[in-house]
């Protein structure tokens, strides 16, 4: 089932996401959404609290990288509960995108790679390292369960030649070719 995705402005995307149990109702379900979701809107992340769940959960998918980079294309994880252990000093610059910010791409620095601990669909535990692209999308959708959004990352110049699209995107003011709320 395809979720409407909440877009900036609505203060789910500002809340420090809750962590979850491993009997959280229809949590299989719940996944699929999401997948199903991000899919559809053509993203490589999602999380939780952009399908409006104050929960900590995010699913990644590279697929629409499939045409550029077909090895990185079969890259999918969920990852529940996730904690981030050890983040590089070395960061690098690249582009994003947000499903909760349509129409708007701006440079942000991330760390090159990480250390995460995260639990997967079943609730087993592993404690993973990533760099580049992948360590880029999970410090992305990670961020969205501490109430942070990409474009808190840009610099403060930029910010501020985007600041009437957030405006208008939290007023509603905003087109764009999947379900949003
Ligand atoms: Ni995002």
């Amino acid at each position: 089932m395809i979720l409407p995705i909440y877009t900036y402005g609505n203060a789910v995307l500002r809340k420090h996401a809750e962590e979850i149990s491993s009997d959280y109702p229809d949590l299989k379900k719940l996944i699929d959404d999401m997948y199903e979701t991000m899919y559809h809107a053509d993203g490589v992340g999602l999380a939780a609290p952009q399908v409006g769940l104050p929960i900590r959960m995010l699913v990644i998918g590279l697929d629409a990288l499939a045409e550029d980079n077909p090895e990185l294309a079969k890259f999918k994880t969920v990852m529940i509960n996730p904690v981030m252990l050890e983040m590089s000093e070395e960061e690098v610059e690249g582009n994003e995108g947000c499903l909760s910010i349509p129409g708007i791409s701006e440079k942000v620095y991330r760390a090159e790679w990480i250390k995460i601990k995260y639990y997967d669909a079943d609730f087993n535990e592993h404690i993973e390292e990533f760099e580049d692209f992948i360590a880029r999308v999970i410090q992305h959708e990670y961020d969205h369960l501490e109430g942070s959004l990409f474009t808190d990352h840009v610099n403060p110049l930029r910010r501020q030649m985007i600041k009437t699209k957030l405006n208008n995107i939290a007023k509603g003011k905003v087109q764009c070719d999947y379900k949003i709320k």
